[in-house]
């Protein structure tokens, strides 16, 4: 059978998959990397008593269009089954009218997960930008220890990479962007930020002779990491947002590959925050105040300390593994397979108490 001239141009008819397609068909389908399309030519028999398109042929093509592009999007020839459909109508077509749906499988979580990473960034980064003054004006040193800031100035850049003397106490090299971390510690660009070896001196005149700065290359790069992840999630967000403009659908593997490493990026940048909080105050538990070495609690022994950590890391180690391991074979296999019989007799007790369907 030819197609009627009303069918655009690149669709193909679509194989019969029941009886039912056979009374509505034919349906034809166009597919492309950006984007899956399903529509039909509206005959004699879709019309309803007024002479239009029965509003049950819409939800037909709705729902046969989504059925088929969740089966194309999960890649299994599984039976799905539809158990929510809403329509709104808005218009109406005659007899020879070529009628389509579109169906966007990913755009929508897409699109509202990338605009959360967006605002939250933003929202973090002006956040961010309040902390750092309260830090700078709180605990000076952990200010210094981000910027790897060995002398006191005005005007000091916010350094991308920085390299500094084996012994920790010296800055041989840095890329930085000017004023910036002038900007972060005191809201201005010209602000004047004290160096690590100016506060040393303070700190040692004050509670006498001590190492008082932290570990900086872990204060300086967990700094970093913390605003590198998140950035780079929202990059990610951007491009995505960028990519899926005006109805376009890049289907290619590595968009999903990219959208699922993502995640873990606000996790990493949430951990080396932490990090960077509780490194960068050392050798202090509250600064100035009390120092790490003089809150080691003297009712437990350290081999004590070493035996719950040690026994929780394992513990939550090894339920880690089971955690994964179990989440990927669950995935892998897919959702049960619900039989037409299992669909009537769940419908049959659907006033019982429902018997557990998954776990694991
Ligand atoms: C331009 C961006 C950012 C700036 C300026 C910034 C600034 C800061 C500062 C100054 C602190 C230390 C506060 C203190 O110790 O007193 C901090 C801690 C932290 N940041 Fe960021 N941050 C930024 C981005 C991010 C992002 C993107 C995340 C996560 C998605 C994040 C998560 C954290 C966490 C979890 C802490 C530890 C809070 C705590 O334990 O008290 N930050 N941030």
């Amino acid at each position: 059978m030819t197609a009627p001239s009303a069918v655009p141009p690149g669709f193909e008819k679509l194989d019969s998959t029941s009886n039912f397609h056979d009374l509505v068909g034919p349906l034809y389908e166009f597919r492309d990397d950006d984007s899956h399309r399903i529509g039909f030519v509206v005959a004699d028999k879709h019309r309803n008593r007024r002479g239009i398109v029965h509003g049950g042929m819409i939800c037909t093509l709705a729902d046969f269009a989504m059925g088929h592009a969740a089966s194309l999007a999960t890649g299994t020839l599984r039976k799905l089954v539809t158990v929510n459909l809403s329509i709104d109508f808005a218009g109406n077509a005659t007899v020879g009218d070529w009628i389509e749906a579109h169906v966007d499988v990913m755009r929508p979580s897409m699109k509202v997960g990338a605009w959360a990473v967006l605002i939250a960034f933003v929202g973090v980064a002006v956040t961010g930008h309040f902390q750092a003054q309260v830090m700078t004006e709180q605990q000076p040193m952990k200010m210094a220890a981000a910027e790897a800031i060995y002398e006191t100035g005005e005007n000091v850049g916010f350094s991308l990479f920085s390299l500094g003397t084996l012994d920790g106490s010296e800055e041989t090299f840095r890329v930085q962007i000017p004023g910036l971390a002038s900007f972060l510690a005191t809201d201005s660009f010209s602000g004047e930020v004290e160096g690590i070896n100016d506060i040393q001196a303070q700190l040692e005149e004050q509670f006498g002779p001590a190492d008082y700065s932290p570990n900086i290359p872990v204060a300086y790069w967990s700094f970093r990491f913390m605003i590198g992840w998140g950035a780079l999630a929202a990059l990610v967000a951007a491009a995505s947002l960028f990519a899926f403009r005006g109805g376009r659908n890049p289907t290619a593997r590595w968009v999903g590959t990219i959208g699922i490493i993502t995640i873990f990026m606000p996790l990493l940048a949430n951990s080396f925050g932490w990090i960077f909080t509780e490194m960068a105050r050392q050798p202090w538990v509250v600064y100035g105040l009390q120092l790490t070495a003089n809150g080691v609690s003297l009712a437990t022994s350290a081999t004590e300390v070493w035996i719950s950590m040690i026994t929780l890391t394992l513990l939550y180690g090894a339920l880690a593994v089971v955690e994964v391991a179990l989440m990927i074979k669950y995935i892998k296999l897919g959702p049960p397979e619900v039989t037409t019989a299992d669909a009537d007799q769940a419908y049959a007790d659907r006033d019982a108490d429902k018997p557990l369907t998954f776990a694991y």
